[in-house]
């Protein structure tokens, strides 16, 4: 049984999400056509984007995916990069494109950009659909974003409290009841 209740502060409704997406997948396929791009997913979180995005790519392009996990289930990040599962696949040549959920104080894409670049690939890019206003982000640059949102906790659309909530077609707020 669920007992940890249901987010209903909506900060995105599934609608806008569709519409941000193919805005993205539209801007995407205009710059990279001809380069046949590999767009990375930062699982989990980044899975449910990655897969509608790419259904509003209109190129060739190959998918790959990297585990990193930094908020290890509480709802602020650690501080702490850790790569879980590596690509599959050498990037070096080619044109990558990070495809990330959310840029909260930025030290996951900082961390990651860091390692990708020593694998040679021809171009690096981000791509995220939510960026938090925060009061000292890391500074990344984002090729591409979605939308920018306030600082607070938020879940659905793969994004997670400990595990849960990924599967929601929305984006809601969500505080955590410490009791429970
Ligand atoms: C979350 C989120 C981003 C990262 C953003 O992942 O999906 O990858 O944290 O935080 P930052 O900008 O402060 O680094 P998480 O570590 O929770 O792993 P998950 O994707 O498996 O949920």
């Amino acid at each position: 049984m669920n007992t940890i209740g249901k987010p209903t502060t909506v900060v995105l409704s599934a609608e806008e999400i569709a519409g941000i997406v193919a805005r993205l997948g539209a801007e995407i396929s205009r710059d990279y056509e001809g380069r046949h791009p590999v767009l990375i997913s930062l699982l989990k979180g980044g899975v449910i984007f990655l897969a509608d995005l790419i259904r509003q790519v209109t190129i060739p392009h190959h998918i790959e995916f990297l585990q990193v996990s930094s908020y290890n289930g509480s709802t602020a990040s650690s501080g702490r990069v850790k790569i879980l599962n590596d690509l599959q696949v050498s990037i070096e040549g080619r044109h990558v494109l990070i495809v990330e959920d959310v840029v909260d104080t930025g030290m996951t894409l900082a961390y990651i950009v860091e390692v990708l670049k020593l694998r040679n690939p021809a171009s690096l890019e981000i791509c995220a659909l939510l960026r938090k206003r925060i009061a000292s982000p890391a500074g990344i640059p984002l090729r591409y974003l979605g939308r920018e949102i306030p600082d607070q906790f938020v879940v659905g659309y793969g994004l997670d409290y400990r595990e849960n909530f990924r599967h929601l077609p929305f984006i809601a707020a969500w505080e955590p009841d410490p009791t429970r």
